[in-house]
C-alpha cells in the first residue's frame, strides 16, 4: 500500500462534528465516535496538493466554474459506471440534502405524497415532513440471513397517489447495492404510475468486490428522463466540510426548474477550495480510491469477524457498499435504550441508533468503519464491554 490508512489523526481540536459534536447527542465528547458518516482518514494527495495550491495564490474571490470541472464529473461517471451522462445535465449542489430539499419544493406541491424505504438515513424522513410533504413508506423487507430486499408488492400497493420517490442507491444504512433488475422493477412501477425518482448516489463510489453500482438512470432513457440523481466526491473523498455535489438531470424540463430555483437561491458558487478539490479527485484520485476500498472492506472483515467470535449474540452480514455497518443487537436481551445507555456509559463509544433509520431499525446499531483500523478494534472492543454482563 503506498497511503497510511493506519495513522491515527487526532482530529479533537479539527472543529469536526463526529467528534466534537458528541456531548449535543450522547451527553460527552468523552467517547470513540463511530457514528457521523465521515471518515477519520485524510484525503487523497492529489486532493491536498490542489488545496495547497489554491491557497498559496492568497486571494478567495467570487469563483467561476471552468468547463473542466463538469467533464472531471462527466468522465469519473463513464469511467467508474458504464454511465455516458452529458455536461450540461449538471447543476453544482453545495450538498446532497439541500438539493433533495429543493427538488421536493420545485417539483411537488404541499401535501404531496413522496414515497421512502425505511430503515434509511434518516433526513430522507424528516426532509418530506418539513417541506410539508405527506410521508409514505415502504419498509425494506429482512431477509433470514439478515440481507434486505425492496417489498415491490407493498410498493405497489402504496404508490398510488404518490408524485415522488426517493430511493437510496447504494442504500446507507443496509448496506446493499441495487442489482439491475431491483432498480428496474422500482422504476418501472414509478413509470407506471407516474412518480419522480430521486435517487441518491451518494455511496456510489464504496462498493465492495463482487458488487456493481448501477446509476438508476443509466438503465434507460426513460428512467433518465424520469429521475434526478445526486452524486457528490464528498463520501468518496472525505470531503464533505468543503459542501459541493452535482444533481444530475438529464430532462430538461426539470433542469430549467431546478436550476433557476438555485438561481434565486444564489448558491450556485463552488466555494475555492470545493472547486479544485473536485477536479483533483475526479481526474488524479482513483489510485487512493483503490487502496481506500480494499482497507474499508478488510475494516469491514475485522470487525465481522471479531463479532462473530467474540460477540455471539450479535448478528451481521457484510455490506455490499458503503462503510456503514448494520448490526443486529436484539438477540442481546437488552433493550434498545439498555444498549444505548451501555454503549454510552459502559462502553464509551458512540455508535448510530438503529430506531433513528425509522421502521425496521429497531434492535439495530450502525457501526462507522471509515476509520484507521486500531480504532475498529478499539470500538470492537468497546462493544464488547459494553454488551456483556
Ligand atoms: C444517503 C445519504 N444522503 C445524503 C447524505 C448527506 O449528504 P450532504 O452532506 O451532501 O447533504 C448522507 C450523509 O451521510 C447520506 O448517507
Amino acid at each position: 500500500m503506498i497511503y497510511n490508512f493506519d495513522a491515527v489523526i487526532d482530529r479533537s481540536n479539527n472543529f469536526s462534528a463526529k467528534w466534537s459534536e458528541m456531548d449535543k447527542k450522547y451527553g460527552s465528547n468523552d467517547l470513540l465516535p463511530m457514528w457521523v458518516a465521515d471518515m477519520d482518514f485524510k484525503t487523497a494527495p492529489s486532493v491536498i496538493d490542489a488545496m495547497k495550491e489554491r491557497l498559496d495564490q492568497g486571494i478567495f474571490g467570487y469563483t467561476t466554474r471552468p468547463n473542466s470541472y463538469n467533464e472531471s464529473i462527466v468522465n469519473w461517471i463513464s469511467r467508474r459506471y458504464g454511465w455516458d451522462i452529458k455536461s450540461d445535465w449538471i447543476i453544482f449542489s453545495p450538498g446532497v440534502m439541500p438539493s433533495i430539499s429543493l427538488i421536493i419544493q420545485e417539483m411537488t406541491e404541499k401535501n404531496d405524497k413522496i414515497m421512502i424505504q425505511e430503515p434509511v438515513y434518516s433526513p430522507f424522513n424528516s426532509v418530506v415532513k418539513d417541506n410539508e410533504r405527506e410521508l409514505v413508506i415502504s419498509p425494506l423487507i429482512k431477509l433470514e440471513d439478515g440481507s434486505y430486499i425492496m417489498d415491490f408488492e407493498d410498493i405497489e400497493s402504496k404508490i398510488k397517489d404518490v408524485k415522488m420517490f426517493i430511493l437510496c442507491n447504494p442504500h446507507n444504512p443496509v448496506g446493499r447495492v441495487w442489482t439491475k433488475e431491483e432498480l428496474k422493477k422500482l422504476g418501472d412501477i414509478c413509470i407506471k404510475n407516474n412518480v419522480k425518482v430521486i435517487s441518491d448516489e451518494i455511496h456510489s463510489d464504496i462498493i465492495f468486490k463482487g458488487n456493481k453500482h448501477i446509476p438508476f438512470a443509466s438503465i434507460s432513457e426513460e428512467f433518465a428522463k424520469n429521475s434526478i440523481t445526486c452524486m457528490a466526491p464528498t463520501k468518496t473523498f472525505n470531503l464533505a466540510g468543503l459542501q459541493m455535489s452535482q444533481v444530475i438531470l438529464p430532462n430538461e424540463e426539470d433542469y430549467m426548474k431546478l436550476d433557476s430555483a438555485f438561481a434565486r437561491l444564489d448558491i450556485r458558487r463552488n466555494n475555492a477550495f470545493s472547486l479544485v478539490a473536485t477536479e483533483a479527485a475526479y481526474n488524479h484520485g482513483e489510485d487512493w480510491l483503490k487502496e481506500f476500498l480494499e482497507y474499508i472492506e478488510g475494516n469491514a472483515d475485522f470487525a465481522i469477524n471479531y463479532i462473530e467470535e467474540n460477540m455471539p449474540t450479535l448478528k451481521v452480514k457484510k455490506p455490499e457498499g458503503t462503510y456503514l455497518l448494520w448490526v443486529d443487537f436484539s438477540k442481546t436481551g437488552l433493550t434498545d435504550d439498555e444498549v444505548a445507555k451501555a454503549l454510552i456509559e459502559k462502553g464509551k463509544v458512540a455508535l448510530n441508533s438503529g430506531v433513528s433509520f425509522g421502521i425496521g431499525g429497531k434492535g439495530y446499531q450502525r457501526i462507522n468503519l471509515a476509520c484507521p483500523r486500531p480504532m475498529v478494534e478499539d470500538a470492537c472492543n468497546r462493544i464488547k464491554v459494553a454488551i456483556e454482563g
